[in-house]
């Protein structure tokens, strides 16, 4: 983060603070209950996500040739390979012979091919096909076509980021995500290690959880188990970089009668940062590492939760993983307050008690979230 940008953070946080009163929009909203059941605009969501870059790893189980990870998202089997020539590389993990998963989920190193578990159509780190058994049935097969479909692919922030649509192939995923990870990765996070990853499953919409992540009002109330006395009441501090935002979530630490010197702020010590990637990622950045969460949408009231906590070096003492360890825990505990809140809002959607959700005027972000998703739902080409 520039220092303008962190001084900037500074001012708009202590006039909050010394004002007494968040920065708002002009007027409350609301969003149709509807938009969190209808299976018709579900379809059309998970169309949208798979067109932006999904965070599949760490970075650094993938430095290494023949290094691979394979996993799902949206709906799409996903095989992510680092080559003996260095470079990075996705694809669909389906053969292309009758359609069988090739490589089984999973983290893995040391290939040097891959062979499907049908009928040894093999592959190279490349994608192209290699082998073929028996090809006198295959007469006029046109090896070079038959590779593995390949898909976007980069590397930012620490993690490896896949666009699961094969239409994307060609498009820059990097460019994608530029604004924010430009940002993450001149706080170091490009070199940092992958600790304890998790996913689980939720019974809600998928915005569920994002409303949860755009705002800092239910922190007293729901967090007040765990984070709540950390943090200064209903204080965050958005800017929209393009569809994404960042928003910083003041800590209770932050004295406006005794500010800070502006020119030497570190905003990470003062609150936390959450860097959201549109349309489905979000970065928590904390004091000395960072946790990534994406929702994927399964069906209209289930969800997949992807995390991942980012650390600068992998833990080298019993000490240094007991702390990485409470970090988690208490990030998880915090995350299943917000997580129980949103199954029980599903559970209520579709009894006739709102026909549209009510958002504050401090609950701008959420509001916006909804627009921006919306517009690009409109602008969306039907596949
Ligand atoms: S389906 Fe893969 S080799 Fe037949
Ligand atoms: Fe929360």
């Amino acid at each position: 983060m520039t220092p303008t940008n962190a001084q900037d953070l500074l001012r708009r946080a202590l006039a909050v603070l010394e004002r007494h009163e968040p920065e708002m929009a002009d007027a409350p909203s609301t969003i149709p209950v509807a938009d969190y059941l209808d299976a018709e605009r579900f379809e059309r969501e998970r169309t949208l996500l798979r067109r932006w870059p999904q965070p599949v790893a760490a970075a650094d189980v993938l430095r290494a040739p023949g290094s691979h990870v394979s996993t799902d998202r949206l709906g799409v089997p996903l095989l992510v390979v680092r080559g003996d020539d260095g470079v990075l590389r996705a694809f669909v993990n389906v053969c292309r012979h009758r359609g069988a998963r090739i490589v089984p989920p999973g983290t893995g190193q040391g290939s040097d091919r891959f062979a499907c578990p049908y009928h040894a159509w093999t592959y190279g780190l490349d994608g192209r096909l290699r082998g073929v058994p028996q090809q006198v049935g295959f007469p006029s097969l046109d090896r070079e076509a038959a590779g593995l479909r390949p898909l976007a692919v980069t590397e930012r922030a620490g993690a490896v980021w896949v666009v699961p649509d094969t239409r994307c192939a060609a498009i820059d995923a990097g460019a994608l995500l530029a604004p924010l990870a430009d940002e993450l990765d001149t706080m170091g996070f490009g070199t940092h290690a992958g600790f304890d990853p998790r996913t689980i499953e939720r019974r809600c919409n998928w915005k569920l959880l994002a409303d949860g992540s755009f705002e800092a009002y239910h922190f007293k109330v729901a967090h007040r188990a765990t984070i709540a006395q950390m943090f200064a009441d209903n204080v965050q501090i958005v800017d929209e970089l393009g569809p994404h935002r960042r928003l910083f979530l003041v800590k209770a630490s932050l004295d406006p009668t005794r500010p800070p010197a502006a020119e030497h702020f570190q905003p990470r010590q003062h609150g936390n940062l959450i860097y959201f990637f549109f349309p489905n990622t979000f970065f928590l950045v904390q004091v000395d590492h960072a946790q990534l969460s994406s929702v994927e949408p399964l069906a209209p009231e289930t969800t997949r939760v992807h995390e991942l906590t980012l650390i600068p070096d992998p833990p080298a003492t019993d000490k240094a993983l007991g702390h990485w360890q409470r970090n988690v825990a208490l990030y998880r505990a915090t995350l299943a307050e917000d997580h129980a809140l949103a199954e029980s809002i599903q559970a209520g959607l579709a009894s006739g008690a709102n026909s549209a959700l009510t958002f504050g005027r401090f609950e701008f972000a959420a509001v916006r979230f909804h627009a921006q998703l919306d517009a690009a739902l409109r602008s969306d080409v039907p596949g």
